[in-house]
């Protein structure tokens, strides 16, 4: 553990000492990832979002030498992290770049008919946050990006740029439910392609500059912290990909296997609950979470990340 001194709030304010595990992920409810998860020595599984490999190492640690765990990540320069993470694990840890939604391929590719067990804790890790160069946070500067594999699709700066101020207000609402989304959107909007901000800070500032100021000092958030996510939520087609990926888990998954969802926004979250419940409904499923389960009050003190974590799980019926 290292100490990390004095947090503090985004206008200066001092709210508390930060701890972190030397500027690594830490993953979040490893418990209940490993107790619904269930995995036995020889089993082969599917990370989907492997990340820096934090869940991929407590699993491998279980599957044993004669297990295999299949790790896939959209952003190729994450993976280069979990690569050296799961080292130890040799041809046990197999990992791929790739979306979620592209399992099949990848299954295909190795070879690989089904698999026992589908991890997904969806969004981003804080290694990408924490990297300036991505432009994720309004908290360093870099470009207005977002992009998790950046070998594709479009910046947020051109999603600015192209989106309509209608589908701007919409996505801020939804994705972000930010309360000022018409005159973000409508400011943006009314900019000139050159004046459109080319960076986090520059964002950031207009989005500060929109918001009343008698609301600015009452909150812990930073203004602009709603728009980034929504930005971020549609730059990567966050849902989209996570409605196409489920069908894509039950198919990959033997009679019996288990998949395990974490997500850390409600739209997510009702996507995999809807898709649970009907599938439970279907017969599909054998068992599914009727609650979320949550972080406990020790792993959010440790992790303020999980706070927001929401954790499903389903079991896939023996007669599928
Ligand atoms: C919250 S982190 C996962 C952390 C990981 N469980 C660990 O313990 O280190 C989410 C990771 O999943 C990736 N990711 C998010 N959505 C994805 C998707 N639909 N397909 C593939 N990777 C995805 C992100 O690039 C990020 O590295």
């Amino acid at each position: 553990m290292v100490l990390l001194g004095t947090v503090r709030r985004w206008d200066g304010v001092a709210v508390g000492q930060a701890v972190s595990i030397d500027r690594v992920h830490e993953p979040v409810m490893v418990g209940q990832v490993l107790g619904n998860l269930s995995p036995e020595p020889g089993q082969t599984l599917l990370d989907l979002t492997v990340g820096a490999g934090g869940h991929a190492a407590q699993l491998l640690e279980r599957l044993g030498a004669g297990g295999v765990l299949v790790g896939i990540d959209r952003d190729p320069a994450i993976l280069q992290v979990a690569r050296r993470v799961l080292a130890p694990f040799g041809a046990s840890a197999i990992l791929r770049t790739a979306r979620s939604d592209a399992l099949r391929a990848v299954l295909r590719d190795l070879k690989i008919t089904a698999v026992n067990g589908v991890l997904m804790d969806l969004g981003v890790s804080s290694l990408q946050i924490d990297e300036a160069a991505r432009g994720f946070s309004w908290r360093g500067e870099g470009p207005l990006d977002m992009r998790m594999d950046a070998t594709q699709g479009r910046t947020a700066r051109e999603l600015l740029l192209t989106m309509s101020e209608q589908e701007l207000v919409h996505i801020l609402f939804r994705y972000g439910e930010e309360p000022f989304a018409r005159r973000i959107a409508k400011e943006l909007k009314a900019l000139s392609r050159g004046a459109m901000p080319r960076t986090t800070t520059e964002l950031a500032q207009l989005v500060e500059r929109i918001v009343p100021s008698r609301l600015k000092g009452r909150s812990s958030v930073h203004p602009a912290t709603r728009v980034f996510q929504a930005l971020r939520i549609a730059v990567n087609d966050e849902l989209g990909t996570l409605e196409r990926t489920l069908p894509e888990i039950e198919q990959a998954l033997v009679p019996g296997g288990r998949v395990v969802v974490i997500s850390f926004h409600s739209l997510e979250d009702r996507i995999v609950k809807d898709y649970f419940r009907s599938g439970r409904q279907a017969g599909v499923f054998s068992e599914v979470a009727r609650k979320p389960l949550c972080a406990d009050e020790a792993e959010v003190q440790r992790n303020p990340r999980s706070r927001s974590a929401k954790l499903r799980f389903a079991v896939k019926a023996l007669a599928a």
